[in-house]
């Protein structure tokens, strides 16, 4: 029996029946129908549920036409899913690449080759030239003057000067490798000559280590830092920043070839020796490494200043100099 309003189409198939609304359901796309299926109430002849009374301006169909149209709909929406996703991988991939890009633009004009393999970013096509006009077997001088230009993160930006490593003019046998310059470092643009380079020099006189005949150099050589008040406090260097600084000590290291390799702190030795390393786990001890024959990790001399109280320091210092004691031979 028909029914629904007038203008409406009905077609009724056995006790049941099925409606599609006019109304915009909004889900996969905004002109796609709420369609849904209506009960014909075989108790009640001519009453159908609730829900189809309330429909606005329904369009009456048949029940397997409303099956094949809510499969059709369902098809739609499966589909527009899809070119959505597909449509947040496209941006995605762009973006990412739009960042690559504007990193390669932040590379040094020139990067160590060797060392410059474990940086990522150097494999790329773009840095390729640049790593060609490298000098392979580049001097601590030569590595000094390309350092002075380095963007490899942005860390140039607020430092006075890249802070490269120094020492003996023979080659030097040991290698001591610290965090990042410090302000006074910053501005002197020489490694360890602030607080923490004086407490570095009176531990290495303590442990029979003439400072002038190894090298000392930074993870980072740039400073970091943010202002308090009128100071420039320091801030630790984050996984990019060590990782992008890397080819440098990897050439300092490779320019060198020192016997021993010590680690000051934990920034020295997660970037030489892995994030996973723990000074407070393996400090003092001689460590498996390729990159020396011996390599070690101890304290930072600044952990040593911010101790609590002096007897806390005396007692550091005194573990310090015993580390340090352990490579007075090889010097
Ligand atoms: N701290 C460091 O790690 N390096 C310096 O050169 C000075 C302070």
């Amino acid at each position: 029996m028909p029914f629904g309003p007038a203008s409406a189409n009905v077609i009724l198939s056995g006790e049941s029946a099925a409606f599609a609304s006019s109304r915009s359901c909004g889900t996969a796309d905004s002109k796609s129908k709420d369609l849904s299926v209506a009960n014909y109430d075989s108790a009640e002849k001519g009453c159908w549920s609730a829900e189809a009374r309330h429909v606005e301006d329904p369009v009456w169909v048949s029940r397997s036409r409303a099956r094949t149209r809510c499969l059709h709909h369902y098809a739609k929406y499966i589909v527009s899913l899809f070119l959505r996703l597909l449509k947040f991988s496209l941006c995605h991939s762009l973006l990412s690449s739009g960042l690559f890009l504007h990193r390669l633009h932040q590379l040094p004009d020139s990067l160590p080759p060797d060392s410059a393999l474990r940086f990522p970013m150097a494999k790329r096509t773009a840095a390729q030239p640049a790593l060609a006009l490298f000098p392979p077997n580049a001097s601590i001088e030569e590595l000094q003057k390309e350092a002075a230009h380095c963007k490899a993160c942005d860390l140039w930006k607020n430092a006075t000067q890249t802070v490269f490593g120094e020492g003996a003019s023979a080659k030097p046998k040991v290698i001591f490798v610290g965090e990042q310059p410090g302000d006074q470092e910053d501005i002197e643009g020489k490694p360890f000559v602030g607080p923490a380079g004086k407490l570095l020099d009176s531990a290495l006189v303590e442990a029979g280590i003439d400072r002038k005949k190894v090298y000392v150099t930074n993870a980072v050589k740039h400073f970091k830092w943010e202002p308090r008040g009128k100071r420039r406090i320091h801030k630790k260097p984050n996984a990019i920043e060590i990782a992008a600084c890397r080819p440098w000590l990897d050439a300092e290291i490779a320019a060198i070839r020192p016997n021993v390799i010590v680690c000051l702190g934990a920034t020295a030795a997660q970037s030489l020796l892995g994030r996973d390393f723990r000074v407070t786990l393996h400090r003092g001890e001689f460590l498996k490494s390729d990159l020396a024959p011996h390599v070690m990790a101890t304290v930072h001399p600044s952990s040593i200043l911010r101790a609590p109280d002096d007897a806390t320091r005396h007692e550091e210092m005194k573990r310090f100099i015993a580390d340090l004691k352990k490579v007075a031979h090889h010097v």
